[in-house]
């Protein structure tokens, strides 16, 4: 049966809490048609199963010359969207291109290689609850999660993976913040875009001019090796790709964790007593409250039936975690409750959170890691901490890319 008669659904570039959109999409099949910013035509792959076939599939591409609308020029300059589709990274690449580009920083993510950072991780976070502490004494006993502990643990790792100055990290996480925004209009979008790249680019000029044991530094070896390894254009949007991926995401996990464990004080109580651990709370925030809530862009090859509907070859489609992770045909009648005891359990259904195939995540041990870290210290040195906002007051983090708050006030204590 082909479901591309049900009207399409506008995409709000502002963002907003998806789930209650993305049940009622999944109510009417696994895959939708959607409007993107601009009028652009696009669809959206939502249930678990659609969606995992589709990741893998081997006629879909992420590589924008497959994108008709913007090889026929109709897409305009600024549009919201472009970096994701024009980034010069593995992420839009295909094939050999997208495994040696990959390949190149791969190493540096291994559960194994991940591992030895586990101490530096934890001193940074320790060193982050300390500014949380003091944030709060400052302010009557409440301060913001997000921006005190959440934000800056995964862009200081980051960014001293990548060996940049630490002065340049707060601009990065701005500008990388814009770049990932559906809601700003072409003219900011351009100019935030326009700024990474310069910003980036003197990060590299700097590694350069004094090579570290860090991961651009390498990435500039591979590149002056010449040959086909990496251009300068590559170079740049890999390390683009690092610092929006190595943060914005884990970022989002860390402050949708804390929020769902406050309002759920029984699952955190499971984990107090020992029936669940620090690491089913990051697997059960993942698939409930997906950090990254649609991803762009993939192009099918050819018009391909997915879940019941037919996508047309070229079409922009959006990887729907948020709406998968909650999806009853995969996750069972009480997909939307939160529960810590789920990941444990006998034929639970893993999420796809973090992907699926060839573009599966590469920073999942990363993420998972500082993560875990992050919950583990703050709630064992902050037993009572709690929200200090109601519910309803928290505000959705702009652009339907991530999915988060944009602050979130806690009671320390
Ligand atoms: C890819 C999620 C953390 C680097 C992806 C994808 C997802 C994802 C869903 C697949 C995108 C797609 O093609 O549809 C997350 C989440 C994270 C997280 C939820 C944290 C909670 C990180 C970190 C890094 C990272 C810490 C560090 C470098 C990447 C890269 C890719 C990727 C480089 C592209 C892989 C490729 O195209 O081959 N991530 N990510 N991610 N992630 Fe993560």
């Amino acid at each position: 049966m082909d479901r591309t008669s049900a009207a399409p659904h506008r995409m709000d570039p502002a963002g907003g809490c998806p789930h209650a959109v993305n049940a009622r999409l999944l109510a009417h099949g696994p895959v939708a048609p959607v409007v993107l910013p601009g009028e652009v035509q696009g669809m959206a792959v939502l249930g678990h199963e659609a969606l995992k076939e589709f990741l893998a599939h081997p006629e879909v591409a992420k590589d924008a010359r497959h994108f008709t609308a913007l090889r026929e020029g109709r897409i305009a300059p600024g549009w919201p969207l472009a970096t994701f589709a024009t980034v010069r990274g593995m992420t839009t690449a295909d094939g050999a291109d997208h495994r040696r580009l990959r390949a190149l920083v791969s190493g540096a993510f291994t559960v194994r290689q991940v591992e030895r950072l586990r101490p530096r991780v934890r001193e940074l976070t320790d060193s982050l609850l300390d500014d949380l502490e003091r944030a709060a004494a400052r302010d009557g006993g409440v301060a913001d999660l997000r921006g005190h502990v959440a934000m800056p643990l995964p862009m200081g790792v980051i960014g001293e993976l990548l060996g940049v100055d630490a002065e340049h990290r707060d601009r990065l996480h701005h500008l990388s913040n814009q770049v990932v925004a559906t809601d700003i209009g072409p003219e900011r979008a351009l100019a935030a875009n326009r700024e990474l790249v310069a910003v980036l680019g003197a990060v590299a000029a700097a590694r350069a001019e004094r090579p570290g044991d860090d991961l651009t530094s390498a990435l500039i070896a591979a590149r002056d090796e010449g040959g086909d390894r990496l251009t300068q254009e590559e170079l740049i949007g890999t390390l683009m790709l690092m610092v929006i991926a190595g943060h914005e995401t884990t970022l989002n996990l860390i402050t949708n964790a804390v929020r769902a464990l406050c309002a759920h004080r029984d699952q955190l109580d499971l984990v107090v007593r020992g029936a669940a651990t620090w690491s089913d709370v990051v697997e059960e925030t993942l698939r409930w409250d997906a950090p990254v809530s649609y991803f762009p862009f993939r192009y099918p090859v050819r018009d391909l039936t997915v879940g019941g509907t037919v996508i047309p070859r070229g079409t922009p489609v959006l990887a729907g975690y948020s709406a998968a992770g909650r999806d009853p045909a995969a996750h069972g009648p009480d997909a939307d409750r939160f529960d810590v005891t789920r990941p444990g359990r006998p034929g639970a259904v893993r999420h796809l959170s973090l992907g699926h195939g060839a573009h599966y995540c590469l920073g999942a041990p990363l993420a998972r890691l500082e993560s875990t870290i992050a919950l583990e210290r703050l709630f064992t040195r902050f037993p009572g901490l709690d929200l200090a906002a109601p519910e309803a007051d928290l505000a959705p983090h702009a652009g339907f890319v991530g999915n988060s708050v944009r602050a979130l006030p806690v009671r320390v204590s």
